[in-house]
């Protein structure tokens, strides 16, 4: 396919750097663009997706909404890698703690995404293929995480197709039982995306919220106060 592509209305490659940061709410990528990059331009608008490149600390990095969940975030990643020539997306996104030692504001890194989602089902048959994060990003991150004194955990992570679950409670046990960190709804579609297409993808969270003790943090809170996941990723996006 070519560029433009239906989603995304950028016609020049080079406006979209080769690392895209990718928060699920394309307001957030707007208050990243305003508040930690210089020299801001929008290359995509189309659906309200809004897409940003600029400077951090004078290297060029892409900021972009993805939406949410697998379905509809796997068509901005598709996008990006395939026909942006983008190399790394760092999904930059909130989660909800499924560990009682994981509190709100803390930050998960994605080691692997398990799903019931039946995108690879679909690919593999009876294989339960596991899709996997980029080593690279992920070391840079752990290295960055410890630079910045950060609480960070790295761990497996939850991709839900549904916000308003009806896991059977047993299932959510044994989730947390083998160590599932957090749930969230995108990473299991990035980290396949990446994989068929030997691009490199990383996850990063704070939780938002918690399933063990009820804690939630507010939409307000959501939109702007991660500030130490948002420049943890611009670390490692522009190392
Ligand atoms: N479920 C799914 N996605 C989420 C949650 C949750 O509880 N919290 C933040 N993202």
């Amino acid at each position: 396919m070519n560029i433009p592509t239906p989603h995304i209305e950028c016609d020049d490659k080079t406006k979209i750097a080769k690392t895209v940061l990718m928060p699920g709410d394309p307001l957030r990528a707007k208050y990243i663009a305003e508040n930690f990059l210089t020299d801001v331009h929008l290359f995509n608008k189309t659906r309200g997706m809004l897409g940003f490149t600029g400077n951090y600390k004078e290297k060029k990095v892409s900021v972009m909404g993805s939406g949410m969940g697998i379905p509809s975030s796997m068509i901005y990643f598709t996008e990006l890698f395939d026909f942006y020539g983008v190399e790394n997306i760092i999904r930059i996104g909130t989660a909800g703690s499924m560990q009682e030692d994981i509190h709100l504001r803390d930050i998960v890194v994605a080691l692997s995404a398990s799903s019931e989602s039946t995108i690879n089902k679909f690919t593999f048959g009876e294989i339960n293929y596991s899709p996997t994060p980029s080593f690279e990003l992920l070391i840079k991150t752990y290295e960055k995480s410890k630079e910045l004194k950060l609480k960070t955990h790295f761990g497996a992570v939850y991709s839900s197709d549904q916000f308003y679950s009806n896991t059977p409670t047993k299932v959510t046990e044994n989730m947390k039982k083998y160590g599932i960190t957090c749930v969230e709804m995108e990473t299991y579609g990035l980290y396949t995306v990446a994989n068929r297409l030997h691009k490199n993808a990383l996850g990063i969270f704070t939780i938002s919220d918690s399933l063990v003790s009820g804690e939630k943090d507010s939409a307000k809170d959501r939109e702007t106060s991660y500030a130490n996941m948002m420049e943890l990723a611009l670390e490692v996006a522009t190392k």
